[in-house]
């Protein structure tokens, strides 16, 4: 687990090492924001980035692949010099939000967090359990994440935190949604200007969500595939921090923070499974590395964990490999309603897949109408109102149970991920707008009788007057 101090300025990618090239007049004069000040590298004795597949070291900067073999890096940590820092008892003392974990977080030196994110609840689901055969559920519940209400505030903090310390002015990114209204909130806050982009049919609440924080929004006439793709080019070209472009590494490793709370919040415990909702396959492959790290470290005892992955039949890449038993993840074009997930080519599938597999857990996919049916079945029994993700993530854990995947007394947590006000259109049509009833008992009473259908309604008409 270790790494040795290295030169830090070896592999930088190549966009980075020199200014970029003098551009036309014309080009010049369409830039919405300047440059970033002079980008830099910076060293930590905590971690560092390494390739996942060659192994090489890159210190710390802007970058998000091995140029040596185009793998991605991932951040490595020296876990032994964190030993005696990363204990129960110091993060018992630290404060009620993911900073408790900044020692196994890529956090700059002398960075002061200040924002209170995540530390959200894990709420024991008794009612849903029994709706759906299970007597050990718990929904881990992100959707009041603090500050915009997914677990993208996570990801995006520990992103910025590393986007000021390479002199970045101007960050960004490409989403499906969540990720565009934390990028935005929380650069307001820090006064980063921010420009983000979105597939154009993103839903009206996350459009607004992103709007009112004063970030610049692109929508783009394409899927989120054809989105990223532009983002990788932008960041290149115009020197900015894209929190999953270049940032990459950092941000992704926010999601961590998920794996540690579930942890301590079982009481430094292990669920025995966890269902996850999967886009581009992050969260579940840092859940898992969360729970390595605290076993490694002895915070918690070993034992096997079996990862769930939740899809949307409409954008299934990752389930279809987990259930032809493959890591092979064919890309596919979206068409869900859960957006938010909606990536059909992702990032961390094969990876994802793999570790799926590997624990001994499954995927699922649903389709629309039961993405509703989730979003609905978790509302009326434990009062959680999550968006479509989440309707994904509970019809699946509900199918788990029915096809006996999961057994009715393991511990297993369900990742709750976003927030339903944010997707409200995917219930247009279930719910009607009831008409105004007069302010008299008489009233009240014939409306009531007409609800359960006691009455004709043109007699409770009839009656109130
Ligand atoms: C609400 C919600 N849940 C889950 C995910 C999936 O995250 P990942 O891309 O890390 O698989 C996303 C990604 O955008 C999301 O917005
Ligand atoms: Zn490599």
């Amino acid at each position: 687990m270790r790494f040795g101090t290295r030169s830090r300025n070896n592999g930088l990618h190549p966009h980075f090492t020199l200014p970029p090239p003098p551009k036309e007049k014309s080009q010049k004069a369409q830039n919405p924001f300047p440059l970033g000040k002079s980008l830099m590298n910076y060293s930590c004795s905590r971690y560092e980035l390494k390739c996942n597949e060659c192994g090489k070291g890159y210190g710390n900067q802007p970058l998000s692949a091995c140029p040596d073999c185009i793998a991605p890096l991932e951040v490595i940590y020296d876990l032994d010099a964190v030993r005696g820092i990363f204990t129960r008892e110091n993060i018992a003392a630290g404060p009620a939000n993911i900073w408790r974990y900044a020692a196994l977080l890529p956090i700059p030196d002398g960075f002061q967090p200040d924002l209170p994110v995540g530390f959200t609840p894990l709420v024991r689901a008794k009612n849903l359990g029994k709706r759906i055969g299970a007597t050990n559920l718990y929904v881990k519940n992100d959707a009041v994440c603090f500050p915009t209400l997914s677990f993208k505030d996570r990801v995006v903090s520990v992103a910025l935190a590393n986007a000021q310390k390479f002199g970045f002015e101007t960050v960004g990114c490409s989403s499906t949604g969540n990720l565009a209204n934390s990028v935005a909130a929380q650069s307001a806050r820090l006064g980063l200007k921010a420009c983000i982009l979105v597939p154009a049919d993103l839903e009206p609440a996350k459009i607004l969500n992103t709007q009112v924080y004063g970030a610049r929004l692109v929508r783009i006439d394409g899927n989120y595939d054809h989105v990223n793709r532009l983002c990788t080019q932008i960041a290149d070209e115009y020197a900015w921090g894209f929190v999953n472009v270049n940032l990459r590494p950092y941000y992704a490793e926010g999601s961590k923070t998920v794996g540690y709370e579930i942890a301590e919040q079982l009481g430094w415990r292990l669920p025995d499974n966890v269902v996850v909702p999967m886009a581009g396959g992050s969260l579940i492959r840092k859940i898992r590395k969360a729970f390595n790290e605290l076993i490694y470290l002895g915070l918690v005892e070993e034992k096997p964990v079996r990862f769930f992955g939740a899809q949307a039949t409409g954008c299934s890449p990752i389930s279809v490999a987990v259930k032809q038993g493959t890591d092979d993840v064919v890309p596919q074009r979206p068409n869900t309603i859960a957006r938010s997930l909606a990536i059909g080519n992702p990032n961390d599938g094969p990876a994802a897949a793999k570790m799926i597999l590997g624990s001994g857990g499954w995927a699922e996919d649903v389709s629309d109408l039961e993405i509703v049916s989730g979003i609905q079945e978790l509302a009326e029994t434990e009062g959680i109102f999550t968006e479509t993700a989440g309707g994904v993530t509970t019809a699946v854990t509900a199918r788990l149970y029915a096809d006996s995947r999961i057994a009715k007394d393991q511990i297993t947590v369900t990742c709750i991920t976003g927030n339903g006000l944010k997707t409200t259109d995917a219930l247009n049509g279930h719910y009607q707008q009831e008409r105004a009833v007069r302010p008299r008992l008489a009233d009240f009473d014939a409306y009531l009788r007409e609800l359960d259908g006691l009455a004709e309604p043109e007699l409770v008409a009839a009656g109130g007057k």
